[in-house]
């Protein structure tokens, strides 16, 4: 705050080549930052805005190895998806690059080894878990085992997603290779370390001192880990896959993932200004203390952007560090995280096949909901509401009852503004205020807030022409009613511009409709956009409604996938221990013909049968299956019963027996049955 700068450097997380890009995503990292960006251009500000894929780590290599594919494969085609979504969604880089690009290998392989010899680096030899079959040595999300606080099986090596346990490998209890379920070993292994906790001091006063303007949700997560002690952390790793670690006998090891990445930032900046010597130099974007950094990332990249790559920085010895990292929290849906190893998100690439030419009706929900502070949930509910309520209703009813208006009084020519009334200047001047509002706003990375106070704009639109009902006085008052088009197409043209940033492909279609070329942001508030005499094109629908079926259709979506995941996720149970012949023997299981089935009165559960058993008598059994049977389906069936189970009272009837069932992973009871049509009585065995 205070300080001025001279051009800014804006990026974004470079999202993981191991699967498309979701909703949560978009509106945790890269619709805040094109927001900001595209405003900042509007502006007429020096800026960069700087993206790619993160193509290392541990998660390609398990996509590679679970599709029977190479990582390039993996990366490749990862990538290209990737940045075909973003640029549907327009989200607006400057570049989109990659990790394993020639360019990105050599300067991070240059910056590792600057450090190396700078001796920044601790050398540490340590045991790590390996894996003997495959040889491999495993990372922390690699490795499972029993969580040692709550005791769930299947927790990872840095996690437990089950108690939000944040672990070591090593407090595992039986740790094993998630991929294979191989048992583990531990073996000796030399890694280089970046000593953060010499960094301690300099950082408290960086961030908790001189950074308090950042977001709370940021500024907290660095507090607390720095007032629980930085300690040195391993920068690189035992795999195949990465930027070799450029030291005499480091074969084998890589650097590790979050060494890279962020340095992605750096080599995507020199390879587009390489490209565009108009741009100026990389070394500007990056050197200089007059340019502004800032980051825009998701809350589980806050320790990285603001403790370990500022460390990195500051170590190297010549960037600057980052001004701001405005950071969001995390985007549930429909009440559930987004999981993309299970499949459950809202894909871009999908969402755009579902939903054609609603980019912006997404960017919009996005934003009214945005997890600033605090986790939040998008629903479809809300989507169709937004839409329809919002987008629609408000702005999109107002933009095309001005130009349908002036079409059919004017044939589409900006009729003249004549005297104005205290109506007329009261709104004007609750239009004016918003410009200085928008810009604190958004300078303050409130964008949910200031998307609200652009569409507070359109309201007061909307109103005005509501309330003027010009509709009903272009008879009797035809001159008023000019005054009254010729401010609403003066407000329609400050939407345009107020939107930009937002919604970015209808603010282009507006434009269109209003045959306004050129526009600036320092345009906002002004009465004088549209020329008397100036002639509009026929308009068209700005927005339209989106219907129940949709809506329904993506639901159910959800809902099948959360339903296949459940499927999946049941094992069978255990088998019980064994036992001998004789015990067997004990058992009579036999064949019975469902003669009678009724529902018990006062009980939701039983099921009350009457089988031919083959004594020619009926036998009378209870069994719970009420939930999953109507009564008439089960007459005339064969079923399984035990014969010889001591009779018992249940709810004042006699149950001879026991009639079975299998019972699904999920609970689900199933009668059985036999496959031919055997008699009544035949015993099983
Ligand atoms: N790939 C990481 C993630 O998706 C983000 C990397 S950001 C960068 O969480 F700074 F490392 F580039
Ligand atoms: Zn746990």
């Amino acid at each position: 705050m205070g300080k001025t700068f001279k051009r800014t450097t804006v990026t974004s997380a470079l999202p993981y080549a191991n699967g498309p890009v979701h909703i949560g995503h978009l509106a945790g990292v890269y619709v805040p930052a094109d927001i900001y960006v595209r405003y900042l251009r509007l502006k007429g500000r020096d800026v960069l805005f700087i993206g790619g894929s993160d193509e290392h780590g541990v998660p390609v290599t398990i996509r590679a190895r679970k599709e029977g594919i190479t990582v390039q494969e993996v990366v490749d085609r990862y990538h290209n998806l990737i940045k075909q979504s973003f640029q549907d969604f327009g989200i607006s880089f400057d570049i989109y690059s990659r990790t394993t690009s020639a360019t990105h290998h050599k300067l991070a392989s240059d910056f590792f080894r600057k450090l190396y010899d700078d001796g920044k680096f601790i050398e540490q030899v340590t045991e790590q878990f390996y894996d003997e079959q495959t040889g491999r040595f495993l990372t922390d999300r690699n490795i499972r085992g029993e969580c040692p606080r709550c005791h769930a099986p299947e927790a990872y090596g840095d996690q437990c997603e089950k108690c939000g346990a944040t672990l070591s490998p090593e407090e595992l209890i039986n740790p094993y290779n998630a991929e294979t379920g191989n048992p583990l070993v531990k073996k000796a292994t030399k890694h280089w370390y970046l000593p953060l906790d010499k960094d301690q001091q300099w950082l408290e006063n960086w961030i908790l001192k001189d950074h308090k303007e950042w977001r709370s949700n940021v500024y907290g997560q660095c507090k607390s880990w720095l007032d629980g002690g930085l300690r040195p952390r391993a920068v690189t790793r035992d795999l195949d896959w990465g930027i070799p670690v450029p030291v005499q006998g480091a074969e084998g090891k890589v650097l590790y993932v979050w060494f890279d990445a962020p340095i992605g930032y750096i080599s995507n900046t020199k390879e587009l200004c390489d490209a565009h010597p108009e741009l100026g130099s990389w070394e500007t974007w990056w050197k200089d203390p007059e340019t502004r950094l800032v980051h825009f990332i998701g809350k589980d990249n806050i320790v990285f952007h603001c403790i370990v790559f500022p460390a990195m920085l500051k170590a190297h010895g010549e960037y600057i560090l980052p001004d701001n990292v405005p950071s969001n929290e995390f985007l549930n849906l429909e009440g559930n995280k987004i999981s993309t190893s299970k499949n459950y998100a809202v894909w871009l690439n999908e969402y755009l096949q579902d939903m054609p030419g609603r980019q912006d009706e997404l960017r919009y929900v996005l934003t009214a909901n945005a997890p600033e502070t605090k986790d939040n949930d998008f629903t479809w509910a809300d989507y169709q509401a937004r839409c329809n309520n919002e987008l629609v209703a408000v702005y999109g009813n107002f933009v095309n009852r001005a130009l349908q208006l002036t079409q059919k009084y004017y044939e589409g020519r900006v009729p003249a503004c004549g005297e104005l009334n205290d109506y007329d200047r009261a709104t004007l001047d609750e239009f004016r205020g918003v410009k200085e509002r928008l810009e604190d706003l958004l300078e303050n990375f409130r964008f949910r807030d200031a998307q609200k106070e652009a569409m507070n704009l359109a309201r007061i639109g909307n109103k005005y022409i509501a309330d003027c009902e010009p509709w009903k006085i272009i008879k009797t008052a035809p001159q008023r009613v000019k005054t009254i088009i010729n401010i609403s197409l003066q407000l329609t043209a400050n939407l345009a511009i107020a939107f930009e940033p937002f919604l970015p492909f209808s603010s282009q279609r507006l434009r269109t409709m209003l045959a306004m070329d050129s526009f600036s942001w320092e345009d906002l508030g002004s009465t004088s956009l549209m020329h008397e005499g100036h002639q509009l094109p026929q308009p068209q629908l700005l927005f339209t409604k989106v219907e129940d079926e949709a809506i329904q259709a993506q639901v159910q979506k959800l809902q099948d996938t959360l339903q296949a995941n459940a499927l999946a996720e049941y094992k069978a149970e255990p088998v019980k221990p064994n036992i001998p012949f004789e015990d067997f023997e004990k058992l009579d299981i036999r064949v019975g013909i469902v003669k009678t089935c009724e529902k018990i009165k006062k009980s939701k559960k039983l099921l009350k049968f009457t089988l031919d058993d083959g004594s020619g008598q009926d036998r009378t059994i209870l069994s719970g299956i009420a939930q999953w049977y109507e009564p008439h389906q089960l007459i005339g069936k064969r079923v399984l019963f035990v014969a010889n189970l001591a009779p018992r009272q249940i709810m004042g009837e006699t149950s001879c027996g026991m009639i079975l069932s299998a019972v699904n992973y999920n609970g689900d009871l199933s009668v059985t049955t036999t496959l031919d049509d055997v008699r009544g009585g035949s015993q099983v065995g």
